[in-house]
């Protein structure tokens, strides 16, 4: 089974719409025919959804959200919806990113409703789960990421069954995001294959050899190729190494 390589951009709270104009106006000169065998995706701050849209759309580029809220829409002072995202171009959004769970108290439960929104709204759900230091110290990491996704994934199997693609998982192990701490090829391949087993499980075998598994944590452009050649790593989420045009593109070209 070959999976398309998937290399995503989370830019997090980075960037003035100068800075992602200025970022836009560069990368969209690049090759892309040279990389069309891979997805490539840029999860901009909510407000410059439209802008990096617009800017990027004689690209392949496609465009991410890097969170929705798990209303359809109400009173919830300045949160974002899933139809708002996707009014504005956006095709994709992460959903329980580890700064997300960590600061804005995010559970598994939250994550599971935003991603019962996310395929109402055909939102492509990147799901992100990781373990912490503590967890992983404690030889617990196993358990933390079955439970993240059998509590993230709730109820969602025959949508997952019905559009495999729509689901993308992003391995981040909390200890190495914006640490510089990457994991092992050896860690981060384990994990992976840890996760396609419990996908395994909770789908079946042919669904979870179509879902992308993504790794995150510290990727650089040093680090990108050893990680991407594992068996079970079929892309990256990239924070930091994704704020400037080459080092991202570097990524990309692999
Ligand atoms: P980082 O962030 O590449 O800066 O470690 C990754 C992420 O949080 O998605």
């Amino acid at each position: 089974m070959t999976r398309t390589p998937y290399i995503a951009a989370n830019w997090k709270m980075h960037k003035t719409k100068t800075d992602v104009q200025d970022f836009c106006n560069v990368f969209s000169q690049k090759p892309f025919n040279t990389v069309s065998h891979t997805d490539i995706v840029i999860c901009p701050p909510s407000i410059w959804l439209d802008t990096t849209f617009n800017s990027l759309k004689n690209t392949p580029v496609k465009i991410g959200s890097q969170n929705i809220h798990q209303a359809e829409e109400g009173a919830y002072t300045g949160e974002i919806s899933a139809s708002m995202v996707r009014s504005l171009g956006a095709s994709i959004t992460l959903i329980g990113h580890s700064e997300r769970r960590q600061y804005f108290n995010e559970t598994n439960e939250i994550v599971n409703q935003k991603l019962h929104l996310a395929y109402t709204h055909q939102l492509q759900a990147v799901v992100c789960i990781g373990e912490s230091l503590e967890e992983r110290e404690a030889n617990n990491t196993n358990t933390v990421l079955t439970t993240q996704l059998t509590e993230g994934l709730k109820n969602a199997e025959a949508l997952i069954k019905a559009v495999p693609s729509q689901l993308v998982i992003a391995y981040e192990p909390i200890w190495a995001i914006g640490t510089g701490k990457v994991a092992s090829t050896e860690q981060a391949q384990e994990a992976h294959h840890h996760i396609r087993n419990v996908l395994s499980q909770l789908v079946s075998a042919d669904i979870a050899n179509q879902i992308r598994i993504l790794y995150g944590g510290s990727v650089k452009p040093t680090n990108s190729q050893e990680l991407l050649s594992q068996p079970d790593i079929d892309g990256a989420l990239i924070g930091g190494a994704s704020l400037e045009v080459e080092s991202f593109w570097s990524i990309i070209k692999g």
